[in-house]
């Protein structure tokens, strides 16, 4: 009788993990294989330390499928889970040790766009957004505090009902509170738009579902995201927030960091910075942003 040449037991759990970390070794890149061994081990100790069973594991699955179909373009569910379990921050903590000054980093969230419009500086870039008209202004600067010529910012925001474009019809009604503005040689940047409120994390997906059945926290502080790329310096991702929310230490995704507080000040009509002059009250966001160069 000629015995099959199939060994594997796997009655003692550890015979899997050692066998599927021995098949990994095949992988070519380093990086990869050192990715993928490493989260093959820490995933198998986990479905060992919590006793994962068939049902949990298809239930994750179903989960997974589930939020793929809320992901398109403006919008990826699954960063949400990863913003929300603390994943996001702790990778952008721990790739850099900024230089104290620096503006810090902060989590990109899910609903960044490429191409986003491009508008001239000073203008008003709400596209029809609803909500309390805000003046931005501030300057890029270098580490030095020279200014930032030619930095591109990407600003995008929520409108006053905590929404953003790509959570309506982006189709049909197009981008709004969304942009792509260009510093010239002082390193400026300044825009209208309208302010931004606090808002859940969206309601419709699968992230809510787990926020709702575990912390119970699923609110964002309001802010503004900022994208800032230019030459010789590391691309800047963050946010400013509104000193006046009461979210600010309870942030969903972990995103708050002292220092990006600012103050959304409130003005009755009257003149606005730019001189435009204001039948309504308005509000002011004066934040300067430092970058620094990529890293060596
Ligand atoms: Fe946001």
């Amino acid at each position: 009788m000629t015995s099959s040449p199939v060994q594997h037991v796997y009655d003692d759990s550890d015979l899997i993990t050692q066998e599927v970390l021995k098949r990994y070794e095949d992988t070519p890149d380093p990086r990869l294989r050192e990715l993928m061994q490493s989260f093959i081990r820490h995933m198998h100790s986990f479905v060992r330390e919590v006793k994962l069973t068939p049902d949990e594991w298809l239930a994750a699955m179903n989960l997974l499928q589930e939020t793929g179909k809320w992901c398109g373009p403006g919008r990826n569910e699954f960063i949400i889970f990863s913003d929300a379990m603390g994943i996001s921050m702790l990778t952008i903590t721990q790739d850099y040790q900024r230089p104290a000054g620096a503006t810090e980093p902060t989590l990109i969230g899910p609903f960044m766009l490429e191409n986003a419009p491009q508008f001239e500086m000073g203008t008003d870039i709400s596209a029809g957004a609803q909500g309390s008209p805000m003046f931005a202004h501030g300057r890029v600067l270098d580490q030095a505090g020279q200014p930032v010529a030619h930095a591109v910012l990407d600003v995008w925001h929520s409108d006053d009902r905590g929404l953003y474009d790509v959570q309506e019809d982006l189709e049909t009604k197009g981008p709004w509170a969304r942009a792509q503005l260009r510093t010239g040689a002082d390193g400026r940047y300044s825009f209208w738009s309208v302010l931004p409120v606090d808002y859940p994390v969206p309601h419709d997906g699968t992230a809510v579902t787990m926020l709702r059945a575990t912390t119970g926290r699923n609110w964002r502080p309001a802010h503004l995201h900022f994208r800032i790329q230019a030459e010789g310096q590391k691309p800047l991702v963050t946010h400013i927030f509104d000193r006046q929310s009461k979210y600010l230490d309870e942030d969903a995704v972990f995103g708050v960091r002292p220092s990006l507080i600012g103050d959304f000040v409130r003005h009755e009509a009257g003149q606005a910075p730019d001189g435009r002059a204001m039948t309504q009250p308005f509000y002011t966001l004066d934040y300067d942003f430092v970058m620094v160069p990529p890293k060596a």
